[in-house]
């Protein structure tokens, strides 16, 4: 069966990019990743994919006019790989209408909260800070805002220690098999 080709978005570490990566190789999914963009040069996450083997393009967003003129070289390279979905994997960065037109429901994000609760770059902070117990992660199609669009997966854990260094690796633990699962639902279509 052909695989779904998929591109990965990222800024940082890239571990949520290597469980992908790793899924794909090991056949948990029948896809491969023919494109990884970084719009942070230097990030991690450019190692990590250099380490599979998969073609990276890093970029600084401050070198084009707009975001209209950065997504329409990205778009570009998505059409001639021939990309079927493009996964966020902390891409830290609103996605606008140039990608979101042409890729209407075929961009996916993962995000450390039960969205719609705390939406942003700090997530797993804020939901300390507010006292929350039951934490989560979040797979959802992307919207023209931040964190928006509507659900595809959830999971949760319950935490009540105060260390969150631990919390943070609970939670990634539990977004790099949540993102696994969505993956498989896109490429089949039950979502
Ligand atoms: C992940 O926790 C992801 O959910 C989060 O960035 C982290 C990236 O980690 N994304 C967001 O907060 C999006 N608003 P990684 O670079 O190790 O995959």
């Amino acid at each position: 069966m052909k695989k779904t080709k998929l591109a990965v978005f990222a800024s940082g570490s890239g571990s949520n990019y290597q469980a992908i990566a790793e899924a794909c190789q090991d056949g948990r999914i029948n896809a491969e990743i023919v494109l990884l963009v970084c719009d942070k040069p230097g990030a991690k996450v450019l190692e990590r994919a250099e380490r599979f083997g998969t073609e990276c393009f890093a970029f600084n967003p401050k070198e084009y006019a707009s975001r209209e003129a950065y997504e329409t070289v990205l778009a570009t390279m998505l059409d001639e790989r021939g990309v079927d979905f493009v996964c966020l994997a902390g891409y830290m960065r609103i996605v606008g209408k140039v990608l979101l037109e042409r890729y209407e429901q075929r961009i996916v994000n993962i995000h450390p909260s039960l969205l719609p609760s705390f939406k942003g770059a700090h997530a797993i902070q804020d939901a300390v800070d507010y006292g929350v117990k039951i934490f989560g992660v979040t797979t959802h199609f992307v919207d023209e805002t931040l964190d928006g669009g509507r659900i595809i997966d959830q999971g949760a854990i319950v935490y009540e220690g105060d260390d969150i260094e631990e919390l943070t690796n609970l939670i990634h633990n539990i977004e790099h098999k949540l993102y696994v699962k969505t993956i498989n639902k896109l490429i089949n279509k039950k979502y």
